[in-house]
């Protein structure tokens, strides 16, 4: 898996991202840079990587794509107010793309930008390492570009990372926006530019001010997170909650609130995929996730990324609640009894000795989802499609979706720093 997906990342040294190498796809070429997947792919890629040296070419490349292509497009060829929120671009001279699409998109900047400053955080970490093309001032150049958009614009309308509805208050867009700026601020603060940080810091407050509204206490057993008003139900949750968290407890991988979307999702795809019910007859552990509720999309079917988004949140979650299984800090008596009854253990009382074994179940859950995606793609080598078959389980829509790697790529991860 980790060589398809560094067959994706750096086309031609132009610095791209390609989301797919797939020209004919049922949603049209996927031959493009998307700016989500470009940004999640590079920080999925900085995230398992070992060794910064191994990857930092990428990075750098990576770094000057940003600088040249939207932080250097002056007009936007689709009457934008701004190129920067633009969702996709050719490869590899990245012009525009210039076809009909859903625009803006505006968690491109901030996704951006998150992934930039963690390059940048790196590189002061492992200062006495190899030496980049990039300096930490540099990319600080191409970070404000982006924050200042989106300390301005957040709350501006917009279409949803799935490109399909409009609103201006999408949780995936809010809660990874409010990392980006709560990231930067600290970023500007590190490069003396305290207006700068006190700007992005005000902004990410107002952001999470607004998460709360997002949470339906009513509806199900357990408060769960919606995306929104048009479309509740819905697995972008769950990957916000794995590329948006700050180590804060606001929405932790270990919340009742995590818990419970993962409950409402577990039984909307349980229900609606054939395939869930099979594997489970079969006796394979685990649950395939989709992308929301009434998906038509190439037949709306389960997806890799959002499968192993799921495993990458309970890995995470797994480690939250082991490690503050004595201090109680983060993981409360409520959370604790929501996650008990997701992973369905009896769990008992609130003990240290019982959130230590809640840990362990979450890691056990989140093994079963990643053996139930393994056994649909392993007799094709590994290689992982856009979609599986909501009835056959078998491999659909884009090839070798390099967003499916990442988001693959980093549940393991997430598994590996569990165990060691
Ligand atoms: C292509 C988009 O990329 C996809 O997310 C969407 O579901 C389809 N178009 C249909 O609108
Ligand atoms: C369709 C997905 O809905 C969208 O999120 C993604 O950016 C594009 N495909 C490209 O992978």
């Amino acid at each position: 898996m980790t060589k398809f997906f560094l067959l994706n990342i750096n086309i031609d040294g132009s610095g791209a991202v390609v989301a797919a190498p797939d020209y004919n796809t049922p949603g049209g070429s996927y031959y493009y840079h998307w700016a989500r997947d470009g940004a999640l792919t590079m920080g999925a890629l900085l995230r398992i990587a070992t060794d910064l040296d191994d990857i930092r070419e990428k990075m750098d490349a990576y770094v000057e794509w940003v600088k040249r292509v939207p932080h250097t497009t002056v007009s936007d060829p689709n009457n934008l107010d701004s190129v920067l929120p633009e969702p996709k671009y050719e490869i590899p001279n990245g012009t525009v793309f210039t076809g009909g699409w859903c625009r803006p998109q505006n968690d491109g900047p901030p996704l951006r930008a998150k992934t930039l400053i963690e390059y940048a955080n790196a590189l002061v970490e492992n200062a006495g390492a190899g030496v980049s093309t990039v300096s930490v001032a540099e990319i600080w150049e191409q970070v404000q570009i982006d924050l200042d958009w989106s300390a301005k614009n957040y709350a501006a309308d917009g279409c949803d990372l799935w490109e399909e509805v409009r609103s201006s208050d999408f949780f995936w867009d809010r809660y990874v926006t409010r990392a980006a700026l709560s990231k930067g601020a600290d970023f500007a603060a590190k490069q003396g530019d305290s207006i700068r940080s006190d700007t992005y810091r005000i902004a990410a407050k107002e952001i999470e001010d607004a998460l709360s509204a997002h949470v339906d206490t009513t509806s199900a057993s357990l408060p769960w997170i919606f995306e929104s008003d048009s479309r509740k139900k819905d697995t972008a949750v769950i990957a916000a909650l794995n590329n948006g968290y700050l180590d804060d407890g606001v929405y932790s991988p270990s919340s009742k609130e995590a818990a419970g979307s993962v409950q409402v999702l577990n039984e909307l795809f349980c229900t609606s995929f054939q395939v869930n019910q099979d594997d489970s007859k079969n006796g394979v552990p685990g649950v395939l996730f989709g992308r929301y509720e009434g998906d038509q999309y190439a037949g709306g079917n389960p997806w890799c990324l959002l499968t192993s988004s799921l495993a990458e949140l309970l890995y995470r979650g797994a480690a939250i609640v082991r490690a503050d299984a004595a201090d109680k800090q983060i993981v409360s008596s409520d959370d604790f009894h929501a996650w008990t009854s997701v992973v369905g253990i009896s769990g008992g009382d609130d003990s240290t000795a019982n959130r230590q074994a809640l840990a362990d179940a979450m890691v056990g859950a989140g093994d079963g989802v990643l053996l139930r995606l393994r056994s649909h793609v392993a007799s094709g080598g590994f290689h992982l499609a856009e979609q599986l078959d909501r009835t056959s389980g078998e491999s659909k829509s884009a090839n070798d979706l390099t967003w499916s790697y990442a988001a693959t790529l980093k549940a393991m991860e997430a598994r590996k720093v569990y165990f060691a």
